[in-house]
Order: C-alpha cells, then structure tokens, then sequence
C-alpha cells in the first residue's frame, strides 16, 4: 500500500463549506501503510482561487497538521479549491488530494442592513406555539449556468427551511446551542439545485428551543429572550436577493406546541403540503414582525450539525399489565419516532407516544424524566405517514402508544438523532459484556452530544454541566472527532466565565435567568473542566490555538474566581458537590458521599493547578507559569499537612481519597514519600478487597481509579473490579441489560429491578462511561505519547481473562492501530499500525523501541502482572449501596 492522502481539512471544520476562518490551517491525515518509517520531508499546496491565477506553495516541513495557510486571506463568500500532496524522505511524492473551501459571512457588515430578526406576535408566558414564516423571490437562470445559491440563517430559538416545498439541509435543533448573549450560530446551505427560474418561494418554521423555552428546574422560561424570531439572507451570485423583513408573511402551522422537555403536539388536520410552494395562501396570514438584528456576535460553526445519524426498527411490541401497547427498541438512544403510515381517526381523535427509558413492574416508567412529558401528540384526521418531532427529541427505549390499536413493527421507525461528529476510536476485546460497556458509552456519547455536551437527553435538563464532561472528554475526544465542538462549547464556557465574575459556572451555555444562581455556583470537578478538559483536548487534536485560546479562562477561573480561605485552599463557605453519586450516598442526597468533598476539591486544586503551571510554560507565560508552580508546591505541603499521617493513611479513608492522591501525585514531595506511597497503594489495595471489589467512587474518582491501579502495580485488581458484575459495578448494568451508561451504579436496583427512588436516575449519563479511557489506553494498550499523537504510546497491558483485544484510533496523522492476542501458552502477539509520518513506542515484555510508519507484529511471552483472580478480605460482607452488613 504506497503513501496516499485520506482526507485534506481546514481547521477544524466539519466539511469546509461555510468557514469562518480567512486563512484556515489545513491538514491532511494519511491512509494506512505497509510502508517502513514514511517521514514527510515536504508539501506542495496549490490553491486556485477564481478571478487568478492558481498559486503553488512548495514547503519543506514534516507538518501535516494545522500548517498555516500560505495565500493571502479570504474574502467572505470566496470559494477557493486547495490540492495538496506529500513528499516523503524517501522521495516519495503521494498523488495530489483535493479540498474545496467556501467561506462564510465573516462580517458583520456582510449582511444587509435589511435584514432583520421576524416573528409573530408576543406569545406569553410558555410555552409558545411554532409558527410559519413565508415569502417569495424571483430567480431569473442566466444562460445554462447555475449561480451558486446560498442561504445564510439564524433564528432566536430553533428553525428549519423549505424552498419550493424542499427541505434546506438537513439539520435538526438549527441553529444550536450557544451562549446566545454573546455568540449565535448561524448555517450556510447551497439552495442552488433548489431554485426554480421565476418566482420561489421560501417556508420557515420557527420553535422556541433552548433560547425562549423552559430550563432545568425549577423551570424558568425565556432565559435569553420572548421573542422566537428568524434571520435569512438569500443571495444568487452573490446578489442579496432576499432578507427576513416584515414583508414576510406569518402564521400558526400544525406544529401546536414544542417544548424542549415536554415534547411535541400536532394537528394533522392543519397540515397544509402546499405552504412553502407557489400556490397561493389565503387565510390566517399575517405580516411578520421586525425584532431588530441579533445583539451577538453571528458564528459561522466549526462544528458538524444535529443530524438524523441512523435508524432503528423496533424489535417487539409489549402489551403491559395495565394493557399498554409499547414499542421495544433494544437499545435506549436519542431522537424520536416516525410514523411509517397514514393512521386512520376522526378529526378530535389523538395518537398519543410516551417515551421512558426504562420499564418498571412492566410498565413505561416516567419517574425519571422527572417533570417532563416527554410526549409526542398527535391529532389524527389528516397525513400521517412520514411524520416525526421536529424541535425537540426524547430519550427512549421504550415508546408507549395509545390511540392506535392495530399497532404492528412496521409502522413506526427510531430516528436517532446526534451531532454528527466523525467516528475515530473503536474498541473490542474478548470479553462480550466488556465490549457492550463500551458500545453503552458510545451510545451514551451520541445521545449526550446534541449541540452541547450535556448531562442526560431526557429529563428535565439535558443541560451541559460542566463536570460530566470533564470527567469524560479524554474518552469522548478517542470516540469522535470532538476537537470543534469541545473548542467552540470552551468558547462559551470562558464567556459565561467572564459574566459570573470569573466563577467557571456548572453548567453552559448558562441559563442568565436563573431564579437563585444555583448554576453559577463555584463548584470543584466541575469549575476545573475550564482548565483540565482544554488540555485534554490539546492532547487529542495538538492545536495549540485551543489550548491558549483558553489560557486566560484558566488563569480567571485559578486567580479570581475560585473561592479560598485564608491559606488559598478552597472556601468552605460553599457546599461542594464531591465525589458525586459515590454509591453509597443515599437516594435523596447524591452529593452525600464518605468521601470529604473539601479534600476532593483540594486535590483537584493542585492537579488544575499544576496543570495550568504547565499549559503557562508551554504558552510562553512564564512568570504565570512560574507562579502556578509556586501555588501548586505550597499548596500541596498544606494538602500533606491537612490530609495526610506521617506513613501515608489518608484523613478520609476511600477508595476515592487515595485514588486521587496517586493519580495527581499529592504524596510526592516528601522525604518519607516512598513510605507514604506504600501505605497509599496498601490501603487503596486494602479497601477494593474489603469492598470485594464493588466500585465506591463517584464523578470524581471514577475516571481515575483503574489507570490509578495499573500505574501503580496493582493491574490485577483493576481487571477484577472492571470485570465484577455485582451492584455496584460497571458490569452490574450491563448484567442488567443496560444499553447506555447509567447515572447512578444503580439507577435499577439488584433486589428487583425497581428503578432507584431517587431524582438522579438517568439511564443515558456518560460520566461513568470514562472507564473506557482505561480500556483505550491499558486493556487496548494505544494511547498519545505526544500531543496531537505525532507519537503514540503502545503499550497493551493484559489481565483478567480478557485474552485479546483490537484498539483503533483515527488520529490527525491517519490511523493507529494495535491488536493483541494472547494464547494458552502465554504467547502474545502483537500487531502495531502506524500512519504515515507518525511514530510509536512500543511497550512490551523484552521490547522498548519507537517505530514509523507500517505494520509491525510482535511476538513475545506475556507474564502477567500479579496473581489472578486477586483475593478478597473475607469478613461480613457489605451491602454498600444500603451501606449495612449482609448478615
Ligand atoms: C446532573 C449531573 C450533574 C449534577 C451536578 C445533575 O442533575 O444530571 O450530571 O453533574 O446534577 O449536581
């Protein structure tokens, strides 16, 4: 296989169609190689723009990634086709690949000052009902060349286009999520192939969405505005040649209600196929009114939409003890239904859908959407075939359906819906339920990526809470291609940052009008993703423009936002969320954990500062850098002073506490350190066993205990905890059906499968899902050596009874690869795929060697790590989720 180019990209952009960038980095990432050690020694770019002549740029560099642009910049609009090819050491030149870029409105001054935001009527106070918006342009076709067509669009709440009867694009919840005080997303479509010659129409509907609609709890409305309203600006050859304005005509379609928990009411009978065609309109129209131009700055997103990302066929229909019909999906996901056929009633007559997660004593249970209701209703008399929820999504696996009796498999379909980010990391081992906990928190990941990050698609929040994606990202940036949409929801985070007086808040984008500013509340873990989740990001993609596009939110977040007493820890004047659905917290107080949350955020003071110590001088900040170095050392004296006994016993004995001190290296910097590390490690050891190696970490130390184990010569006791399958567990889901990633260890509790009394009982919450860092980089044994994985690391690690296992990650150079099997004579072949110019170091028993570009297989003898199965401490045993003995 020679050298070949995969895929030329500018920035960090979805498709290069609508950039927002005048000179976009490029990058190219290679396809995989039988060729040895393949170094890039230099580049040909050529970039033919129209109006001149085409421009050719030879330049000796090994960078493929994130080169800076060579031309002079673009314009707004300007369209520009880009070749690149490689040179190799060897002489080697790969065959030219080709990228096509467009860009987008780049100034404000490029739209009309026509233009304006529309809507109908004040509608108060919620929620408010979807409406039409309409108008009609001429097209006249100038010989057999079609001028290129765009539509460039943005609403205060959520939108969807129709030309000529024909969807724009295939977005859903456009224009996503933002900080809309500051930032608002606006799309590019080529409505070219759209366009009739003579008159076209063009057909809005408008939603309330995240900015008019209700919030988290206690349910406030209208956080950024009343007003759903519409902008749009067509333009032929670059002509403006129609704008949202009040000669746009308004109206209620058959959209009644859309609301993001609630769900969707429709009337069929109001369907009217002909909206957005020529045909004349006559009744209930009125004039749209003029709502100003957006206050925030108008973006034109790096990162790929909401789409419809697949589809599911219900695999059983239920009949329930009360006489329900449900429709059974197998997999819990995010989206909606379609209905496959024309449902026969009476006008009057509804169709009613009701999504939950879960079943409870057979039957659909609500509980945990909390006040949500989660329903789509639709009132029958007109089509229904083809039809879905359009401005809102649920997350379900169950869908209960009355009003229809015939009910059969094929009438109705799952949409799931996701932001549809590239797929770049896989993973698969010889164990069935430990491959089905990783595909949960891939399901998990897709249901949770909806513009933001959020916490849980389906109960009254889907909010994006900062520390649930902290604890995350490191698995999220392997799954996907995260790296413009973690960057532009940061953008946000620094913004809402600066609005809270520094104070990173727990949740962003961050609802302003919130009624006790519970969500602007200081908080450890989840305050610290300003500083830790930009560094993981770095680490996945290497671009340094993100990491020091963050710098000055991390410095806020550690010099004036962060509360402290008097010795610069943290303030206990605030309550702190803590290891957070530690299992034994009791139903009603997740945030209840043995674990002191004043230590968990100490710790995690030190490791973002450190952190930040090193991000300043990789920035070039060096007096800052300097003085993070300072805090962290002092601060870390005082941790040792507060927290710890002279021999290393921790003042809160958790698996927690001493997870966190191995993990950020809080034992460290002391003569007797090697004594302390000893007790550490015993302890940590101690506690699994006692624990019978249930887990009784929560957010905070989940993501760390498993790689903590293996850092630290205990690998056996992080295979025996990942593969115990009793409550709690990450297993125990998994025994139980589990088809995403659970909140809480035991959103369904063991003794009889009733769902958890308490309100965080999601069945879709990625955060537990991080172990999956661990299986990447320890089971799998593939992982960045360096940022941005110039070099990775390679180093598979088995144990348990996990035999094989093959770990695949699509990075910026092109593909890794690493497949591992061990037979019954503990002979363990290794096989390694480097892309074109990267490298890896291979870690194995008898092998330390950095590798090219190519295939390489290893044989050598795997001795294990530590006996198997480790044993546990026999005494009564304890039920840790009712925190009391088994007798
Ligand atoms: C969310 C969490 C979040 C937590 C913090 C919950 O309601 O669903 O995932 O991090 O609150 O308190």
């Amino acid at each position: 296989m020679a050298v070949s180019i995969a895929q030329v990209s500018a920035e960090h952009h979805h498709s290069a169609f609508g950039l927002f960038t005048p000179a976009p980095r490029l990058s190219w990432r290679f396809n995989a190689t039988t060729v040895k050690n393949w170094q890039q020694v230099s580049y040909d770019i050529t970039i033919s723009r129209p109006g001149s002549e085409e421009e050719t740029y030879h330049v000796k560099s090994s960078d493929s990634v994130l080169v800076p642009w060579p031309s002079s910049p673009l314009a707004s609009r300007e369209r520009a086709s880009i070749k690149v090819r490689a040179t190799g050491a060897d002489g080697f030149t790969t065959d030219w690949s080709s990228l096509n870029v467009e860009v987008a409105l780049l100034h404000r001054s490029d739209w009309s000052s026509c233009a304006k935001l529309i809507g109908g009527p004040a509608q108060g106070p919620e929620p408010k009902r979807p409406f039409l918006l309409r108008n009609t342009f001429t097209h006249t076709a100038t010989g057999s060349l079609a001028r290129p067509a765009r539509l460039y669009a943005t609403a205060h709440g959520v939108y969807e286009v129709e030309i000529n009867g024909r969807r724009v694009g295939d977005q859903i919840m456009a224009p996503g999520w933002t900080a809309y005080q500051h930032r608002l997303y606006y799309q590019t479509y080529d409505i070219t192939n759209l366009l009739q010659d003579g008159e076209n129409v063009i057909g809005v509907q408008v939603a309330e969405g995240w900015f008019a609609g209700r919030l988290g709890r206690p349910g406030v409305a209208n956080h950024w505005g009343e007003r759903p309203a519409f902008l749009g600006q067509i333009e032929i050859g670059g002509e403006v040649v129609c704008v949202s304005d009040s000669s746009w005509e308004y109206r209620y379609g058959p959209v009644l209600l859309s609301e993001l928990y609630n769900g969707e009411t429709y009337d069929s009978t109001l369907y009217d196929p002909t909206w957005s065609t020529t045909t004349p309109k006559k009744s209930g129209v009125g004039h749209a009114q003029e709502l100003g131009f957006p206050q925030a700055e108008l973006i034109a997103p790096e990162l790929a939409p909401v789409r419809r990302v697949m589809e599911l066929k219900p695999k059983d229909i239920i009949t329930t003890p009360s006489g329900k019909k449900v429709l059974d999906f197998g997999q819990n996901f995010v989206g909606w239904l379609r209905i496959e056929k024309n449902i026969l009633g009476a006008p009057g007559h509804t169709l009613v859908i009701r999504h939950a997660e879960v079943l409870e004593h057979g039957e659909l249970c609500t509980r945990p959407l909390r006040s949500a209701k989660a329903t789509f209703t639709v009132g029958l008399g007109g089509k229904t075939q083809g039809l879905e929820t359009k401005f809102t999504f649920y997350g379900f696996r169950y869908a209960e359906i009355t009003g229809y009796d015939d009910l059969s498999l094929t009438d109705f379909t799952g949409v799931v819906i996701a932001s549809d980010l590239r797929r770049t990391g896989s993973f698969s081992c010889s164990h069935a339920h430990i491959n089905r906990l990783h595909e949960n928190a891939v399901w998990s990941m897709r249901g949770n990526f909806i513009s933001i990050p959020t916490d849980c698609p389906q109960r009254d929040e889907k909010l994006g809470w900062t520390g649930d994606i902290q604890v995350f990202a490191p698995t999220a940036n392997f799954l996907f291609d995260t790296s413009a949409f973690l960057a532009s929801w940061l953008a946000d985070l620094a913004l809402d940052q600066q609005d809270a007086g520094g104070v990173v808040p727990v949740i962003v984008p961050n609802p302003p009008k919130q009624p006790d500013g519970r969500m602007k509340r200081p908080m450890a873990v989840w305050a610290d993703c300003a500083v830790i989740t930009p560094w993981d990001l770095y680490n996945t993609f290497g671009d340094i423009k993100q990491l020091s596009d963050q710098w000055g939110s991390m410095c806020l977040w550690l010099d004036r936002g962060l509360p402290r007493d008097e010795r610069g820890f943290w303030s206990t004047d605030y309550p702190q969320y803590g290891d957070w659905l530690d299992p034994r917290s009791p139903p009603a107080m997740p945030g209840n954990s043995p674990t002191d949350s004043f230590l968990v955020a100490n710790a995690y003071l030190i490791h973002t500062t450190r952190l930040a110590a090193r991000i300043g001088s990789l920035l070039g900040h060096k007096a800052k850098s300097e003085q993070y170095t300072a805090d962290a050392a002092r601060l870390t004296s005082l941790f040792l002073r507060e927290y710890v006994t002279p021999s290393g016993r921790l003042a809160c004995d958790t698996q927690t506490t001493y997870t966190l001190a191995l993990a950020f290296n809080l034992l460290d910097n002391k003569p007797s350190q090697q004594l302390q590390l000893d007790t550490a490690r015993a302890r940590l050891s101690h506690l699994i066993r006692w624990d019978r190696f249930r887990i009784t970490t929560g957010f905070a130390g989940t993501p760390l205990i498993l790689r903590t184990l293996a850092t630290h010569n205990m690998l056996p006791l992080a295979y025996r905890m990942l593969q115990e399958r009793d409550c709690p567990s990450w297993l125990y889901p998994v025994r139980m059906g589990a088809t995403t990633i659970w909140e809480r260890w035991d959103s369904m509790r063991p003794a009889d499968g009733s769902v958890n009394s308490g309100q965080m009982t999601s069945f879709n919450h990625y955060a537990l899902g991080s172990v999956c860092g661990f299986l990447h980089e320890v089971v799998g044994g593939l992982g960045a050596a360096e940022p941005g994985w110039r070099c990775a690391i390679v180093r598979p690690r088995p144990g348990g009874t996990v035999r094989s296992a093959r770990t695949r990650f699509e990075s910026p150079y092109g593909p890794y690869e690493v497949e591992w099997v061990v037979d019954k004579e503990s002979k363990m072949m290794t096989t390694v795929c480097v892309p074109p110019n990267g490298r890896a170091r291979v870690v194995l028993d008898g092998v330390d060697e950095v590798v090219g570009s190519g295939e390489y297989v290893f044989e050598t003898v795997w001795k294990g790590e530590g006996k198997w199965p480790p044993a546990a401490i026999e005494g009564p045993q304890r039920n840790i989720v009712e925190g009391h003995f088994i007798p």
